[in-house]
């Protein structure tokens, strides 16, 4: 197949990218999405800053754009995020009352999640929990501080009772290279849920990778958490100064494993990336093919 979406079908996989409100008025932008991608994820248009601004106020609009443009191009939509130290108000994060936090994160999951309910593919409904370095246990955040290391198994009873159709994903970066202590924790996470029956479908690999893409043991990552029961996705991929053996590598690795399921570029020009200064993406910032597409595409 000649674009990456209908490549990645062939396999049964998904070819997405982040998608941003603000550029659907740019036609090489939306020319590029429309041809391309069969898998959307809004970049920043359903985190909790924009969807639930102040307490039980809800604003919809920026994601129902990018919502309602996905479905309209027969494309999956990928729920991002729920539950997420970062982009959170600050209504949320002053609250000490473990009662009140908790209604409050419940509230947030079941009116998010209603409101796209049968519509969304996967929902990350946890991003970014663990720390970095080598504790392998989970960062300080609003929700650990006052609900416990808890919070995550509830956010996830939460979200399978708001949509049972949605794969539940849980969501992080720097757990592609096995032996780090923040691979260790999440995959222990993810064990211990599926051996209790909290329910989680899928792990979400960010994948935001230096010039040298992937790790080496980045396949074996993707093959040990699926061996636990769940999909595997690449939910974010970039990778600094995009180069084509890079791409090839990490698209190599989750063609190899069957459990992975999709891949997402966060972003489609350079121009478009959070990561710009460092030219990460598949397109140029005229929306021409870069040397890595033709890499992704011919190893998809
Ligand atoms: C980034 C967006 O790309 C930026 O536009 C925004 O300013 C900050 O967030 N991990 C995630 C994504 O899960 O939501 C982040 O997206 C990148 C890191």
């Amino acid at each position: 197949a000649s674009t990456l979406g209908a490549q990645a079908a062939q396999s049964g996989r998904y070819f997405g990218t982040a998608v941003a409100a603000g550029r659907l008025g740019d036609g090489t932008y939306t020319g590029i999405l429309d041809r391309e991608f069969n898998s959307v994820t809004p970049e920043n248009e359903m985190k909790w800053d924009a969807t639930e601004p102040s307490r039980g106020s809800f604003n919809f609009g920026p994601a129902d754009q990018i919502a309602n443009r996905a479905q309209a191009g027969g494309k999956r939509l990928r729920g991002h995020t729920l539950v997420w130290h970062s982009q959170l108000p600050g209504w949320v994060s002053s609250i000490r009352d473990a009662n009140t936090l908790r209604g409050v994160m419940n509230n947030h999951i079941t009116t998010v999640m209603n409101r796209y309910k049968g519509r969304i593919h996967s929902w990350d409904v946890v991003n970014e929990a663990f720390a970095d370095g080598p504790s392998g246990q989970l960062r300080s955040s609003v929700f650990r501080d006052v609900l416990g290391n808890g919070f995550i198994e509830q956010a996830f009873r939460t979200a399978r009772s708001a949509d049972p159709a949605a794969k539940l994903c849980y969501n992080d970066y720097n757990i592609e290279n096995w032996s780090d202590a923040k691979t260790q924790g999440v995959y222990r996470m993810v064990r211990d849920f599926k051996a209790r029956g909290v329910p989680i479908d899928c792990v979400g690999l960010q994948a935001h990778f230096g010039t040298g893409g992937p790790p080496a043991s980045f396949q074996s990552t993707l093959s040990n958490f699926a061996a636990l029961g769940v999909d595997v996705q690449i939910t974010e991929l970039d990778i600094a100064q995009a180069s084509p053996t890079a791409y090839a590598n990490t698209v190599r690795a989750c063609m190899n494993v069957a459990r992975c399921t999709g891949i997402t570029v966060w972003g489609i020009r350079d121009s478009d990336s959070w990561r710009a200064s460092e030219n990460p993406l598949l397109f140029d910032r005229g929306g021409n093919k870069k040397p890595a597409y033709n890499a992704a595409l011919t190893t998809l």
